[in-house]
């Protein structure tokens, strides 16, 4: 069976195939970071309008260097939510209109759970039953996966996500739009001991975080300095340690706490190098899926599209999406 799939949540549009016999065929991507550079954020209205430019050419290309044409599809995979509405509507009616005119089915996918499945593309894939951690702008989740569609939310933020707080606290510092790479790349530049954030909730028992307070510490020691370019390396150096470490803890404890001996890391986060370097020294087997699939893309969307194709999931030929959408409501697989 082979699936395209179609990724826009926020601000990337993302196509690729899958197909269940050979594999990834073919993935493209079109990022819009400089579309929202200058607003130190992403402009919803602009994401969606700059998705309807750029998903039927997307999809002409990946068509064309998986040397296939419309006709040969045999499915479709969207990501239905959860996301920006106006922009989960982009790819829900592209997605509903080719697989209307093609006569092929289409599948809305949960964008949490294309995330947790993409170390699936990988060579050599995690087995399951796993705890996953999904670190994204959006979301940061613990989350014990028995069998694909199962999923059990151990721990989650109470608050900011990871990669908000990497951002928001690389916005305090004065970094560019997206700040959570920025950030991490002026880490490399800080000195070891030189600030201590506290790691927040470990202290507590369960798997949730709270990464709200880590941004407001940065903002205090940053005020507090003499401001510097290498006191904001220190602070990044600091604040990036804090993160990395609270979720190394609290990855620990999932594990600890369902016995199982894999995890699977996934998210835009996951990107992050000290992130996958601390991870690995836990006492179980460690998946990442590879760098460009941590972050937001169509290759995703395809392969859990095409899991729950192949399932035989039937859906009504009606555009929905979901702007909140809980990982839990799945039906397993
Ligand atoms: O999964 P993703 O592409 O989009 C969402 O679904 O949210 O994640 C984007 C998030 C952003 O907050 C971004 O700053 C963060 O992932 N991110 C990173 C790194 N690369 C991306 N955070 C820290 N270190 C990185 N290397
Ligand atoms: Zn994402």
């Amino acid at each position: 069976m082979r699936v395209l799939g179609i990724e826009t949540s926020c601000d990337e549009t993302g196509v690729a195939i899958y197909d269940t016999e050979r594999g990834l065929l073919a993935h493209r991507l079109f990022s819009q970071i400089a579309l929202h550079a200058e607003y130190g954020g992403v402009v919803p209205e602009l994401a969606s309008r700059d998705h309807i430019q750029r998903v039927l050419p997307l999809i002409h290309e990946t068509l064309a260097a998986a040397n296939l044409s419309l006709s040969e599809l045999d499915g479709i995979a969207y990501t239905a939510g959860p996301g920006l509405i106006g922009a989960l509507l982009v790819g829900a009616s592209i997605a509903r209109a080719l697989a209307w005119g093609l006569s092929i089915p289409a599948v809305g996918v949960h964008h949490m759970e294309g995330h947790l499945l993409a170390p699936m593309l990988e060579a050599n894939p995690p087995s399951l039953p796993f705890v996953a951690l999904l670190v994204s702008g959006g979301h940061t989740l613990l989350v014990d996966v028995p069998r694909i569609g199962q999923y059990e939310v151990l721990g989650e933020s109470i608050d900011d996500a990871a990669g908000e707080a990497f951002d928001k606290t690389a916005k305090l510092l004065g970094l560019a739009y997206p700040g959570g790479p920025l950030l991490a790349k002026l880490a490399t530049q800080g000195q070891a001991g030189v600030y201590h954030f506290k790691r927040p909730m470990v202290d507590r028992p369960g798997c949730d975080f709270s990464f709200s307070g880590l941004k407001t510490a940065a903002l205090t020691a940053w005020q507090q300095s003499t401001q510097t370019e290498q006191d904001k390396a220190n602070i990044a150096y600091a604040f990036e340690e804090a993160v990395v470490d609270t979720l190394f803890i609290k990855c620990r404890r999932a594990l600890e706490q369902t016995k199982r001996p894999t995890l699977v890391v996934a998210g835009g986060v996951g990107a992050n190098r000290k992130l996958r370097e601390r991870l690995n020294d836990l006492k179980a087997q460690v998946f990442f899926p590879r760098l460009e699939f941590c972050t937001d893309n169509g290759a995703m969307i395809a392969y859990a599209g095409a899991l729950r194709l192949q399932a035989g999931a039937a859906e009504l030929p009606i555009i929905q999406a979901r702007p909140r959408w809980p990982l839990v409501e799945l039906e397993a697989i």
